[in-house]
């Protein structure tokens, strides 16, 4: 049972995040626990994000964020606002209150604020919600330069990825990188995604 009274507590989250009581309801569950570990693509992707991805003054949103360790670095790095959404309340419980820094219990398939940027790292793991994703990502890249990033460990992704994004009107451009990560990039134009 939570402590309502705690001041980050799983109700003071969701309140934080103005979610409404039967969004609440319809969350789906249970929530996996995946969001506890810190996942290798995310890892390397930090390594060299700062070359690949710029963020300064620019809406950033961390998709699956988990620990936030992606939106972190945004805020760090000048984003303007980041906004961590994740189905577990219990993660965004942790995401620190810092300046810029917004929260949302969110369920793939719903649609999301536009964004300039939004990052996701190692949140191609359930191919049966790959559509959903694929919908809450078309719905944040409403401006022409707006862009998605993910990250995968995996050499190979699902070949239905790319016809998922062009069925919503998105390019996906997908390189293996040397630091042993898959990096897409989404976006309603070309990626020029320097070579580091
Ligand atoms: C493998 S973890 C990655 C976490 C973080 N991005 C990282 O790189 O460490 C996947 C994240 O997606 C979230 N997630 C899984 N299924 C989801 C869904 N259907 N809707 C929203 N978030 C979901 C989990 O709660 C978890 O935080």
């Amino acid at each position: 049972m939570d402590d309502p009274g705690a001041p980050h507590s799983r109700a003071a989250v969701l309140g934080h995040s103005g979610l409404e009581p039967h969004r609440r309801a319809a969350l789906p569950g249970p929530v996996d626990g995946t969001w506890r570990y810190q996942w290798p693509a995310g890892s390397r992707f930090l390594a060299e994000i700062s070359d690949l991805v710029p963020v300064a003054g620019k809406r950033v949103i961390d998709l699956g964020c988990g620990q936030g360790r992606l939106g972190r670095w945004a805020l760090q790095a000048g984003a303007a606002e980041v906004l961590f959404a994740d189905h577990s309340a219990e993660a965004l419980d942790l995401i620190p209150d810092l300046p810029g820094a917004r929260r949302l219990v969110h369920a793939w398939g719903d649609p999301l604020p536009p964004c300039d940027v939004l990052l996701g790292g190692d949140i191609l793991y359930r191919a049966d919600h790959f559509p959903a994703l694929l919908d809450s990502v078309a719905s944040a890249l409403t401006a022409p330069a707006a862009k998605a990033w993910l990250v995968d460990p995996r050499t190979h992704l699902e070949p239905e990825l790319p016809h998922l994004a062009a069925a919503r009107g998105l390019r996906w451009d997908s390189q293996r990188r040397p630091a042993s990560y898959t990096l897409v990039c989404v976006g309603l134009l070309p990626c020029e995604t320097p070579v580091v």
